[in-house]
């Protein structure tokens, strides 16, 4: 039987999650942002998860920190992505195991929301939302409605905002 295991990688994971993501994307965009934000200080390492299928690294998601600037102030929250499922292996539910599995680990390291730029239809199964129901936008290129957002505590996201990606995820677009 196939189990698949997700964990927090390891530096002995990096040339696994490369793999992964170069087969997953088009380019090699993803796996450049993703080495260049591991030496970023918004990383997070026990937010940099892998999938396992019997032993292999077979997905990969990434939450890092990014900055939500609204007229109350500026606070923390969390991106997530890229993320990826090997072709050979997506559409067996292990995207959904890896972004149940990042949910549950944001929290009890006292984030309060989660926004992701990315296909908006895959992402409110999980219980992310338009982040316009809550007038939050973002400083990528990308449509309105691409942007979903989670709130790991009521009410964070209660005062809009901007959330300011770092320059570095300007390279996917
Ligand atoms: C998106 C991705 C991570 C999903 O991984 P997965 O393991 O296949 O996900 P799950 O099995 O949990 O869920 C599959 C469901 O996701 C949905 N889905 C997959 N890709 C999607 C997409 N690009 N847009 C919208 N929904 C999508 C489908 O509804 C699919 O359901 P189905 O299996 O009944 O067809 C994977 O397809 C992938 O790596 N894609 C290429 C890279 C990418 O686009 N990453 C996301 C960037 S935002």
């Amino acid at each position: 039987m196939q189990q698949i295991r997700v964990r927090a990688e390891t530096p002995d994971d990096f040339s696994a999650i490369d793999v992964v993501n170069l087969s997953a994307f088009e380019g090699e965009a993803e796996a450049q942002l993703i080495g260049e934000l591991r030496k970023s200080p918004t990383f997070i390492p026990d937010l940099s998860l892998v999938a396992e299928l019997n032993g292999r690294i077979v997905g990969h998601v990434v939450l890092s920190r990014v900055k939500l600037v609204s007229d109350q102030g500026e606070s923390e929250i969390l991106a997530l992505g890229p993320m990826s499922v090997v072709p050979s292996q997506s559409h067996r539910g292990i995207g959904s195991e890896l972004i149940d599995a990042a949910v549950a680990r944001a929290k009890p390291l006292c984030y309060n929301a989660i926004v992701v730029a990315g296909h908006p239809d895959y992402y409110l199964r999980f219980g992310f939302r338009p982040a316009s129901e809550w007038g939050v936008t973002c400083n990528l290129p990308i449509p309105d409605d691409a942007l979903t957002a989670m709130e790991l505590v009521d009410g964070a996201l209660s005062g809009g905002g901007v959330v300011e990606y770092p320059d570095l995820f300007k390279a996917l677009f």
